[in-house]
């Protein structure tokens, strides 16, 4: 490939009022107090028709259920097809409600918050997916919000239709045709739902494309929310960022991107990109792929890191994957490290590493979020010290086939900026702002909650050596209060030092030498 790009499909270090508090600039204004957390929160589903002890088949909705393995659950179904009841999202909250609320800075919030489209007797309405909406805003308010945690969420696939055509056609148009009145009459609904979460400066985009941007930590960190639906390839109302077509919905879109990073850049500032489709080849038509490797790879310097919701298997909207394809993308994975070069041939200019979080929905695993670290204690890299940008020399190649016709007019012939990138910066080497790792938490039992006795969360893993959660110089990745009593080996095999894209591309080179490692990747992976 032209960018010589690894992008780390990490779904597998993985598994893959007052309520209504109105926003006020001031309360994120005042100087809080920095935890160096955050948390990562994506797919809880909510399913307002989920009945325990009926039938997967029926989507936990109807019928008993007839082998015990196929009935819902309490709190949930794990490994299922089923979507999660209200008991299992309010748990969960409730539980990062009390045990993280106060430890963390801010949390991203990566989308669908409407059960799935898979019953055909009971078809999702818009007014349901608004009403499912409001009440996970309302929590995630009241959680947060309300005590000044600025929340980041952004659109899901929630409005794509499965299995009724008529309003499948009807509604990805109204969502995904940037240029449609009723694009803004759902967005507008957007604003009033999140009108908590998006900063009133980035109201008016929003209504335009639902995407914007949060000072998290004001003039130093930001989060930029993107709306991935305009980059899916599943979705057929958009033209697919061809070059050609520059009012295509996802080519506004990158070109707003483009525009706020040289913003964030020139004021310093570090950046997460956060969505709910993950960048890759597979998800996102070919151009629009090309226009986010390049905008990773160009202000390698500036975006801290890439966090992404959805499971693989949310990915097949139209024809669900079954866990049996999922090997594929491990195999893929292990491959793609094998391939990589040796240390001394990397270069990592080339690199960037996306992060995709596992899901509250027990869909098809067990329900899991994760909070990531990050250096709140570093110097800051210095601006003015920053070597300039270098263009990335095409080879002779490249340059040849952008002369012939079928190419001359794609992005990757025409896209010709200067990359910014430097190894003394924050995603690069360890100093303030760099991301230092996550702690992925779970429910391994959920089929064991019932009325009289809830399900709990536990330590699944974590990324950091087992000698950084003793503190490494006063600080603690994971509070102690949030470890278990006894840590095991399998808790910290990964042993990363920090989120570093070095440090990545070291244990994606230690993971295909070694088959213990790879196990255990798989096993989180799949959890199996
Ligand atoms: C979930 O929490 C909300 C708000 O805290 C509450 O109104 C609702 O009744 C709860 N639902 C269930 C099923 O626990
Ligand atoms: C934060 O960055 C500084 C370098 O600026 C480094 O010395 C320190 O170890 C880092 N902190 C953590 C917890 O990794
Ligand atoms: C960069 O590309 C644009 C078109 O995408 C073109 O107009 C411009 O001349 C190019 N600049 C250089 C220096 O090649
Ligand atoms: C609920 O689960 C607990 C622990 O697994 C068990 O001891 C108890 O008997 C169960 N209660 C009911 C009503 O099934």
């Amino acid at each position: 490939m032209y960018l010589s790009t690894l992008i780390l499909l990490c779904s597998g270090l993985v598994h893959a009022a007052p309520h209504q508090v109105p926003f006020e600039a001031s309360a994120l204004a005042k100087p809080r107090k920095l935890h160096g957390r955050f948390l990562h929160i994506t797919d809880m589903h909510p399913d307002p028709f989920y009945q325990p002890k009926t039938s997967e088949k029926t989507s936990c909705h109807r019928k008993k259920g007839k082998k015990k393995k196929n009935v819902a659950g309490y709190y949930g179904q794990p490994y299922s097809d089923c979507d999660s009841p209200f008991r299992l999202t309010n748990l969960t909250l409730d539980f990062i409600e009390k045990k993280w609320a106060s430890e963390i800075d801010f949390v991203i919030w990566t989308g669908d918050n409407a059960r799935h489209d898979n019953d055909r007797k009971l078809p999702r309405t818009p007014a349901e997916i608004y009403e499912l909406n409001r009440a996970v805003a309302a929590k995630m308010n009241s959680a947060f919000t309300s005590r000044g945690i600025p929340v980041i969420p952004s659109l899901g696939e929630l409005l794509i239709f499965r299995n009724n055509d008529v309003w499948r056609e009807y509604l990805v148009i109204l969502i995904f045709n940037i240029l449609n009145i009723p694009q803004l009459i759902i967005t507008s609904e957007f604003s009033s739902i999140w009108k908590a979460f998006i900063p009133f400066p980035y109201l008016q985009i929003f209504q335009r494309g639902a995407y914007y941007a949060v000072e998290v930590i004001p003039d130093a960190v930001a989060v930029i929310s993107l709306n991935t639906m305009y980059f899916y390839d599943s979705n057929k109302a958009v033209g697919g960022c061809a070059f050609k077509d520059r009012e295509d919905a996802g080519n506004l879109e990158f070109d707003w991107l483009e525009v706020q990073l040289k913003g964030f850049r020139a004021r310093g500032m570090q950046v997460w990109l956060s969505g709910h489709v993950p960048p890759s080849s597979g998800n996102y038509f070919p151009e629009c792929y090309v226009r986010y490797v390049e905008l990773a790879l160009r202000f390698q310097d500036t975006i801290v890191g890439h966090l992404f919701g959805a499971k693989a298997s949310d990915l097949e909207i139209f024809e669900p994957a079954k866990a049996k394809n999922n090997n594929d993308l491990f195999d893929a994975l292990i491959a793609d490290f094998a391939a990589m070069p040796k240390p001394k041939d990397i270069d990592y200019h080339d690199y960037a590493v996306i992060n995709v979080s596992p899901s509250v929905v027990p869909n098809p695993y067990l329900p899991s979020f994760r909070v990531f670290s990050y250096n709140i204690t570093g110097t800051a890299s210095s601006f003015k010290d920053r070597k300039p940008g270098h263009r990335r020399g095409s080879s002779k190649d490249k340059r040849k086939q952008c002369k012939l016709d079928m190419y001359r007019e794609t992005w990757k012939c025409q896209l010709n900026e200067t990359w910014h990138s430097d190894p003394e910066s924050p995603s690069r080497s360890n100093r303030l702002w760099t991301p230092l790792g996550y702690a992925q938490y779970y429910i391994p039992h959920l089929e064991e909650g019932n009325k009289t006795h809830k399900p709990s969360f536990k330590l699944e893993y974590v990324t950091y050596p087992a000698e950084a959660l003793g503190g490494k110089e006063g600080f603690h990745p994971v509070p102690p209060k949030n470890l278990p009593s006894t840590l095991k080996n399998r808790h910290t095999a990964y042993g990363l030092e920090d989120m570093t894209i070095g440090s990545w591309v070291a244990l994606a080179r230690r993971m295909s030498n070694s088959k213990k490692l790879s196990a255990l990747f798989k096993k989180n992976m799949y959890m199996t």
